[in-house]
Formats: C-alpha cells, structure tokens, sequence
C-alpha cells in the first residue's frame, strides 16, 4: 500500500510503496528512513564555536561541489555521465540543504563552478572532491559531542563513499 515515508536526516519524504534502499534526496541509507507518522528530523541545534566552523564549511564544501557536478552534467562528453553529474549535484545540493537548516539560512545558491569537457577529467575532479569530502566529515564527526551533528556527519560519510565508488569504477 503507497505511504508516505521521512528521512530523518534531510527531513524531505517519500511516496512509494516501500521503503527506498537510499533516500532519493541526500542518498543516505534506508535504516535512516521511517514512515513520516513517526520520523524525526530536528535542525535546531545549539552548536558550539567549533561544530559551528564544521557546519559552515560544510555548506561551502556542499554548494562548491553542487556547482561542480552541474557544470559537468552540461559540459561531459559522455551520455551516461551527464546523467550521473547531475543526479550528483542534485544530491549534493540537498547536502547544502540540510547544512542551511541547521544555519537557520534562507537563500543560498549553488553558482556554476569549473570543469571540463572530457568525462575522464570530470570523473578525477569528481574523485577527488568526495575523498577531500569523506576526510572533512571524518574529522567533523570526531570533533562534535552533538549526538544528531555526529549522526548526520555519519551518515553523509557513507553517502560521499557511494559517490566515490561511482568515479572509481569508471575511471
Ligand atoms: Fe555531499
Ligand atoms: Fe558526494
Ligand atoms: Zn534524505
């Protein structure tokens, strides 16, 4: 029977008749999806001096690859790869998303950002930034006592670690 499910770390919900295997907004994985009667997504956190550094790089780090992964999705010269880019920079954004929940910001954009044209270029960029990104919210997750920021960190390491799996198959 179609239901209404909730991602518990992006907040956003689902319609479907099962539960997706990653939430289909910020890509993390299903055990962080519940059926909306009963998710919780809490974004008002009080964060200390350094959480709150950690967050606000984060959300550079998010729109800065959001920005990337656009301009590839137009520029690649391979089909399939304009696909990926985009559904990349589609979930990145939702990164930035949750990173400006917390913020408590309204408007911020993600502005078009370098790349190439060749897909193999892309894909090395691409690689590049997940590892700087799953190193980042290594040492985040281990710098915060916030028990929601370190679930959060968590759960993004295992979405950037997907990603980069995908450049490193087709590299
Ligand atoms: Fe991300
Ligand atoms: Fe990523
Ligand atoms: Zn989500």
């Amino acid at each position: 029977m179609v239901s209404v499910w909730r991602c518990e770390i992006c907040g956003e919900s689902y319609i479907g008749n099962e539960v997706p295997t990653q939430c289909p907004f910020c890509g993390v994985n299903r055990r962080f999806i519940k059926s909306a009667r009963i998710a919780k997504a809490n974004f008002d956190l009080t964060l200390n001096e350094s959480d709150l550094a950690n967050v606000k790089h984060a959300l550079m780090v998010e729109l800065s690859n959001a920005g990337f992964y656009f301009c590839a999705a137009k520029n690649t010269d391979d089909e399939e790869g304009r696909a990926m880019f985009k559904a990349l920079g589609k979930v990145e954004s939702e990164h930035a998303s949750i990173w400006k929940k917390i913020l408590k910001l309204e408007r911020v954009e993600v502005k078009p950002e370098n790349c190439s044209k060749r897909n193999l270029e892309n894909l090395m960029e691409s690689h590049n930034r997940e590892t700087k990104a799953i190193e980042f919210y290594k040492k985040a997750a281990q710098e915060s006592k916030d028990l929601r920021l370190k679930q959060i960190f968590a759960a993004l390491i295992e979405v950037e670690t997907d990603h980069l799996a995908l450049s490193a198959q087709r590299m």
